[in-house]
């Protein structure tokens, strides 16, 4: 079956939402309904905590594949918000603090570094294209986005460099653009499970490098943090990242990780390359029809100007295209993946 027929959504949509949430694979569905029914038939017993737990290294695999990682270094989440907010709320943050972050950050980001900010810290924003530039002496981390969420620029390759951790919002990273931890130099890497890698809403990951992990606190505990449940108040918590792993339905785990399967299969390689040409050629399309393009690098957002982005929005559902707009800015943002082609994007110009 071709890779784009595996995607229901796409029979009636031109869907390019995938920064937001990905189209759901129809196996990945049907994996997560067999959980789901497994649970109704055999009820909820220790075997469905065993399953939990299985599905869990399974998903914890996949997406330490995805990042370059040892899957120790990698915590299950629910989303790219809970891994920034573990990280950020665990450090020793005061007023001794300087945090350096872009001035386009996305509410999941800024949460935890206002958070960080009534610790004490001090938080400096600049454009997301100095982030490496702006460490100084002073600077004691840098918080900011892996791929911008309103242009899809790529941030700074420099940032691997600077002398301070650096933590990297990659929400629109995985799935979307190569993303390998190690040759970005971050101590952190959290990312979303629904988006470009197509699973279930409350899905996500966490690296954390693990020397750095050693300063990271687990704040926000869950049954699914300890080393053994069993010792009461003598117990203790992991030392791996999978202290900060969140206790998810199973079926959504089941879906997220169906949802790896098919891209795997595909060839994430593959998946990276086409989707990236396929987002240039639009750009270009774009451009060439009198659209103002917002400064993007390789990667598979597309931000362009309209007069009213939100009712433009409306109306192109309306011609069956998905996009988004950016509230505060004049962009309407198309999200292409490889399961989009030129005919997608031709229903987009053409309804614009
Ligand atoms: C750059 C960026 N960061 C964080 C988020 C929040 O992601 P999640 O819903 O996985 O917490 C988003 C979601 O759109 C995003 O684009």
């Amino acid at each position: 079956m071709a890779f784009r027929d595996q995607f229901p959504v796409l029979d009636r949509l031109a869907y390019l939402n995938a920064g937001t949430d990905g189209p759901i694979p129809r196996a990945a569905i049907e994996t997560a309904r067999a959980e789901l029914d497994a649970q109704g038939a055999e009820g909820r017993l220790y075997a469905h905590f065993a399953r939990r737990f299985e599905l869990a290294d399974q998903l914890r695999a996949g997406y330490a594949r995805l990042m370059n990682a040892a899957p120790e270094d990698v915590a299950i989440t629910s989303g790219t918000s809970a891994g920034l907010g573990a990280v950020l709320a665990g450090l020793d943050i005061g007023p001794g603090d300087e945090i350096v972050t872009s001035d386009a950050e996305h509410p999941g980001l800024i949460g935890p570094l206002l958070a960080a900010r009534e610790r004490g810290a001090t938080v400096k924003a600049v454009p997301f294209a100095e982030l490496a530039n702006a460490v100084t002496a002073s600077t004691t981390l840098v918080a900011a986005s892996h791929v911008s969420w309103i242009t899809g620029e790529l941030a700074p390759a420099e940032l691997a460099e600077v002398p301070v951790p650096v933590i990297l919002d990659g929400a629109q990273g995985a799935g979307a653009v190569p993303v390998d931890v190690k040759a970005l130099g971050c101590v952190a890497y959290a990312a979303a499970g629904q988006k470009w890698l197509c699973g279930a809403d409350g899905t996500g990951m966490l690296y954390l490098d693990p020397e750095f992990g050693e300063r990271v606190k687990t704040i926000f505990p869950t049954y699914f943090s300890f080393e053994d449940t069993g010792l009461g108040l003598e117990g203790r918590f992991k030392a791996s990242a999978s202290r900060f792993d969140l206790p998810l339905p199973r079926e959504a785990v089941a879906l997220s990780a169906g949802a790896l399967e098919v891209l795997e299969a595909e060839g994430l390689d593959a998946i990276l390359t086409r989707a990236a040409d396929l987002t240039d050629v639009f750009a270009a399309k774009l451009a060439e029809a009198g659209y103002t393009v917002a400064p993007r690098a390789r990667t598979t957002l597309v931000s362009f100007e309209v007069e009213d982005p939100e009712a433009k929005r409306e109306q192109l559902l309306e011609r069956g295209v998905a996009v988004r707009n950016l509230p505060g800015t004049p962009y309407l943002r198309a999200s292409v993946g490889a399961w989009n082609d030129e005919s997608d994007l031709d229903c987009l110009l053409e309804a614009l």
